[in-house]
């Protein structure tokens, strides 16, 4: 039988390429050749804040440029004071990085054996579990409950099995926007197989409204064996800034630190500093403004009867109820990039909460796609 791996294989280079080009085009990695798209392209496939950093952060990297020149180590004291303060931490219990991307690295690398799995959700974020394949380390996926949510008791069923492992839970998850209840979370601290740690990845805590959903970060207070990674790419708008951040226990992040690549960006930490200095004004405004709009979406799509995952981040999973392929293939041409393909949910769409404009034109845009 010919795998889908051989065929492709088989093609010229040239058609193999231009077959792979909507999915590579669209994904957030991919080097895109930007001269074909539309100039004003919407683009709602990367889960950004459309917002950007706030003016504060703006103002602080301007003064920080000029001395950018040195390393600023010294500096970097204040910084990590700043961060641990913002989320009641001690200094620590905390390790920044490039981006979550990297502290979510460090801890795959330093968690995961060649006897020891990464265990996560098919669909979830990929970074982590493209890593861990990538040093010949484990991957168990296991599959999502019905509403979509990880099943943390098989999670920690195959962590057991396994004689302990690295269990990845993306809270809420990317791609589906469903969130796992504390309650769950909290089943699954007190259940942890030995030898076994929970990732917490909380990206898009911060745009979760949901009481019954909290932070996973009374657990690392508490010295449990839980890394929660956090990021300044979402609802601070800073994915360009490159800023996030591991909380764990101190015997935790001593693993963890000498496993990055170096100190942070000075001009970067400025911006996050900065920011902090108004953390709940901030939050509070960005929070309420991606609520609404993602309110107003969820209302029209149920007005046409759209199936989705109730969202709790700052996007949606909108089932198309045909392979999601032909919306991604055809709505950049009308102006408008949605997320790629997450398989194994063929049929779905991802797509980020953009401006309140940015959606009055995925509205005209998905419509017309979806009417045919
Ligand atoms: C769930 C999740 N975690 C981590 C990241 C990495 O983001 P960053 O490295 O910008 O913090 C992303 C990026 O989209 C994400 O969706």
């Amino acid at each position: 039988m010919l795998s889908r791996r051989g065929f492709v294989a088989r093609l010229p280079l040239a058609a193999a390429a231009v077959r792979m080009l909507p999915e590579m085009a669209w994904a957030q990695r991919a080097a895109v050749n930007m001269s074909d798209l539309p100039k004003d392209m919407v683009w709602l496939n990367a889960n950004e804040n459309p917002a950007g950093p706030p003016p504060v952060s703006l103002e602080a990297m301007r003064e920080a440029l000029p001395a950018s020149g040195r390393y600023h180590y010294n500096d970097m004291g204040g910084v990590y004071a700043a961060m641990a303060k913002s989320e009641e931490l001690s200094p620590e219990q905390i390790v920044t990085g490039s981006g979550s991307s990297e502290v979510l690295h460090t801890a795959v690398d330093a968690f995961t054996s060649a006897t020891r799995p990464l265990i996560s959700v098919t669909p979830a974020y990929e970074g982590p579990i493209e890593l861990a394949r990538a040093l010949g380390r484990p991957v168990v996926l296991t599959k999502l409950r019905e509403d979509y949510t990880a099943d943390v008791k098989r999670m920690a069923e195959e962590a057991g099995k396994a004689h302990g492992g690295l269990i990845y839970l993306c809270n809420p998850n990317n791609p589906t926007s469903a969130a796992v209840r504390s309650k769950d979370v909290d089943w699954l601290v007190n259940n942890l197989p030995a030898n076994s740690t929970l990732l917490v990845d909380e990206a898009y805590i911060h745009f979760v409204e949901t009481p019954d959903v909290q932070s996973a970060l009374p657990y690392v207070r508490q010295g449990k064996e839980v890394i929660v990674a956090r990021t300044f790419s979402k609802i601070y708008g800073m994915a360009g800034l490159r800023v996030g951040f591991a909380a764990a226990k101190p015997e935790i992040i001593a693993r963890l630190a000498p496993l990055r690549m170096n100190v942070i960006s000075y001009v970067s930490a400025r911006a996050v500093v900065a920011a902090l200095g108004d953390q709940q004004g901030i939050l509070h405004g960005r929070k309420a403004s991606l609520a609404r709009t993602r309110r107003e979406l969820c209302a029209w799509l149920r007005e046409r009867e759209v199936r989705y995952i109730e969202p709790h981040a700052n996007f949606i999973m909108i089932d198309t109820g045909r392979n999601a392929r032909e919306f991604i293939n055809t709505m950049p041409r009308l102006g408008v990039a949605p997320g790629r393909p997450f398989p194994p949910l063929d049929n779905m769409l991802r797509v980020s909460i953009g401006t309140d404009a940015d959606m009055a034109k995925f509205r005209e845009v998905f419509w017309k796609v979806y009417k045919g």
